[in-house]
């Protein structure tokens, strides 16, 4: 399946999932060592759509990535390439003959149009649902290796993804700047910030940006211990208090999580609220961070993890290292199988000293 390294010519770069800060770093890494190993390299728009359209967005759907086409864009937010949460080839949406919508498995149809297009390997960047359809593309014969990314710094294998440390510091600054307004008027400020199943993000933003309460969906919560939390606060003159919680938390009492029909979670911010400010009598208001977390240029960290990441990926494919995923684990960058990267989300560890760093500050959990 590995193609030998000396018969690699063409390669292929794609984005998919949502996007996150640095996605452009890797693109760039990645296209000019593919230059220096003397390889041709093709931009695929839209996760995997720009083979199945001619036209993306009023652009080819597959483009040549020179050195050119990749200056000046590492610190730019987004991807050049276009992403997509909507383009998985095992279950793409189709308008049937009837006019109504289904989804069809196009696997086939894609492997077949790489094949035409000559293309020896997919430098695929994306988060666990991309990484998971990767693996799948790889299982059917087409060499892959894959990028983490994701804000949720929810991969296995990898201890950071990119694009997780710029969305810490905009929540973190977000924090930061509602202490103050929050205690001009004595409010109680709840702040929902992304995180389906992870509570990295609130975690490390509520710790740095001095929250009071940090809920996560490791820890479901008891809202009587939130209310407390803040009438403790409140008899001892701190009349304000900074709530995060991660769009994924749940309550401990069993009630779903706050996502709608389509898997898209909203609501929790709000509902929190509501309950506070009828048991305190306080002020709640909400603030819902979302994609704001996602946009923007990539701090230094993250551009510079991208940048490795992207490079990495080129001297797998080079040693015909593929079907594995690029990570990093402690000071190095390592290639792990796909299959084990994607095995299982990477939940924040509650044994781990930073949780113990929550709790010593006397920050609730909601527990
Ligand atoms: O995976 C990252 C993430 O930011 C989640 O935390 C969030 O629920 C989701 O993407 C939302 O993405 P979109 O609105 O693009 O579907």
């Amino acid at each position: 399946m590995n193609p030998e390294p000396r018969s690699i010519r063409r390669i292929a770069i794609n984005t998919g999932g949502g996007d996150a800060p640095g996605l452009n770093a890797v693109i760039r890494a990645a296209t000019l060592g593919a230059y220096e190993c003397g390889w041709e390299v093709l931009g695929i728009r839209r996760g995997y759509m720009g083979l199945l359209e001619a036209e993306v967005d009023g652009e080819p759907g597959i483009c040549p990535l020179t050195p050119h086409s990749v200056r000046g864009i590492t610190h730019l937010g987004g991807t050049i390439l276009g992403t997509t949460t909507r383009g998985n080839p095992f279950g793409m949406e189709v308008r049937r003959p009837d006019g109504s919508w289904g989804t069809a498995d196009l696997s086939d149809t894609i492997i077949e149009r790489f094949r035409r297009l000559e293309v020896d390997a997919l430098v695929a960047i994306g988060g666990d649902g991309s990484l998971n359809i990767a693996h799948s593309l790889h299982q059917k014969g087409l060499p892959v290796i894959g990028v983490p990314k994701t804000i949720d710094n929810d991969l296995q294998a990898t201890d950071v993804t990119f694009g997780f440390q710029t969305a810490v510091e905009v929540a973190t600054d977000a924090l930061g700047r509602l202490h103050s307004t929050a205690e001009a008027h004595q409010r109680v400020m709840v702040v929902q910030v992304m995180g389906r199943h992870t509570g990295w993000i609130a975690v490390a933003s509520g710790l740095a940006g001095g929250a009071d309460v940090i809920l996560i969906p490791e820890i479901p919560f008891q809202i009587d211990r939130i209310i407390d939390k803040v009438r403790e606060r409140d008899a001892t003159g701190r009349r304000f208090s900074i709530i995060v919680v991660a769009e994924g938390a749940r309550p401990a009492d069993g009630a779903p999580s706050y996502a709608d029909e389509t898997g898209r979670y909203g609501g929790i911010a709000e509902r929190l609220a509501e309950d506070i400010e009828t048991a305190t009598g306080k002020e709640a208001r909400t603030l819902v961070l979302g994609h704001i977390q996602r946009g923007g240029s990539p701090i230094a960290y993250d551009r510079n993890l991208a940048l490795r990441f992207g490079a990495a990926a080129i001297r797998c494919i080079h040693d015909g290292n593929l079907g594995t995923m690029v990570a990093l684990q402690g000071q190095s960058i390592v290639a792990v199988p796909l299959g084990e990267a994607i095995a299982a989300l990477k939940t924040v560890n509650l044994a781990n000293d930073t949780i113990q760093t929550v709790r010593q500050l006397g920050i609730s959990l909601g527990d």
